[in-house]
């Protein structure tokens, strides 16, 4: 549709939009992704296990045809994710007999990934996310407790971002979480960043993943997200934004479409989020989402089996919801 201006072209000085990508939606439709973004995440491909799945060998096949695509359409990468607790080999934390490996093994494991990845895609992927989803959420403690931290330590963040900082002294280094905007995780996380800024670890943003739903956040509280998180001076992206259809309260599974009052308020929700962005311009420097339409998304079958989703604003034959003309507008 020659009609249908650019996502990304409405944005131009403003932020870069983004999208999470895999090898096989670039394929099937790169044409529409490079049309509508200027910035690509690998959904998955760039993950630990997926590059490195054994000490001695990684694979990296996947990963450059993202950043080929994504160079040959002049689009910006941001690479996701180093330290996980998903998605991570086991191997990274044993000894050979299966026993728990030393905290010199582990980080010496961690530069030799870190080293090979961020070198590889020197000066072209401008943005790491170093750690993803260090605090805990459902205890009083602080951080999640992970095999990076019982193999490491607490300072085990902070060795992340000087090990990448080494590696990559170019690129900038995020720390990235959801359930950003929760009051409670927020100050955790933001005591966190502010913690590592004051040791003087290498940390340049904060990624706000943005899984939100139909009901919540309320806008107040991104905002009140975005004052405290960009209070610290690090810059911020929001890093895997979709509106679920759903929240976790809700478990029906019988819907094959959304209701005109779902597509609605998807279309307000977008409208206010982005209006929000929008004013906060001068601190959020990209805005990712997770996935590029609605016919690929992790929210369908999550949280509940074989339920569908519409988060996203292209629907599942690639054409601009309402939601998509409120953003552009
Ligand atoms: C998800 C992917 O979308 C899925 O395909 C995969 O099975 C699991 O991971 N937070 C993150 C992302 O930081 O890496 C996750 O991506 C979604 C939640």
């Amino acid at each position: 549709d020659t009609k249908t201006p650019s996502l990304y072209g409405a944005y131009e000085g403003i932020f870069h939009i983004g999208a999470a990508v895999s090898t096989r939606t670039i394929r099937r439709e790169g044409e529409f992704i490079a049309s509508h973004y200027n910035s690509l995440t690998a959904e998955n491909q760039m993950k630990f296990e997926e590059i490195h799945p054994e000490e001695s060998s990684y694979d990296f096949d996947a990963a450059d045809e993202i950043m080929k695509f994504a160079e040959k359409n002049g689009m910006a990468v941001r690479g996701h994710a180093l330290v996980w607790h998903n998605q991570t080999p086991d191997w990274v934390f044993e000894e050979a007999d299966g026993t728990p490996a030393s905290r010199e093994r582990v980080l010496e494991r961690l530069h030799s990934h870190a080293h090979a990845v961020m070198s590889r895609y020197r000066g072209r992927i401008h943005a790491w996310d170093v750690v993803n989803e260090a605090i805990e959420e459902k205890t009083e403690a602080y951080l999640r407790e992970t095999k990076w931290l019982t193999t490491v330590g607490e300072d085990y963040l902070e060795q992340a971002f000087r090990i990448a900082h080494a590696a990559d002294p170019s690129a900038q280094l995020f720390y990235n979480d959801y359930n950003e905007t929760d009051p409670i995780k927020r100050d955790k996380i933001y005591r966190l960043v502010r913690s590592l800024l004051e040791v003087g670890a290498p940390v340049h943003g904060m990624g706000m993943q943005g899984h939100w739903n139909l009901h919540g956040p309320s806008i107040d509280e991104i905002r009140e997200a975005i004052e405290r998180y960009a209070s610290l001076g690090v810059r911020l992206h929001i890093t895997e934004l979709d509106v679920s259809a759903f929240d976790f309260e809700d478990r029906r599974s019988d819907l094959l479409a959304p209701t005109d009052e779902m597509q609605e308020m998807l279309t307000q929700r977008y409208d206010d989020i982005f209006r929000l962005f929008r004013e906060y311009r001068n601190f959020i420097d990209s805005v990712t989402f997770w996935g590029a339409a609605d016919n690929h998304t992790w929210l369908d079958g999550f949280p509940v089996r074989g339920r569908l989703n519409w988060p996203l604003p292209f629907d599942r034959e690639l054409k601009p919801k309402p939601a998509f003309w409120r953003i552009v507008e």
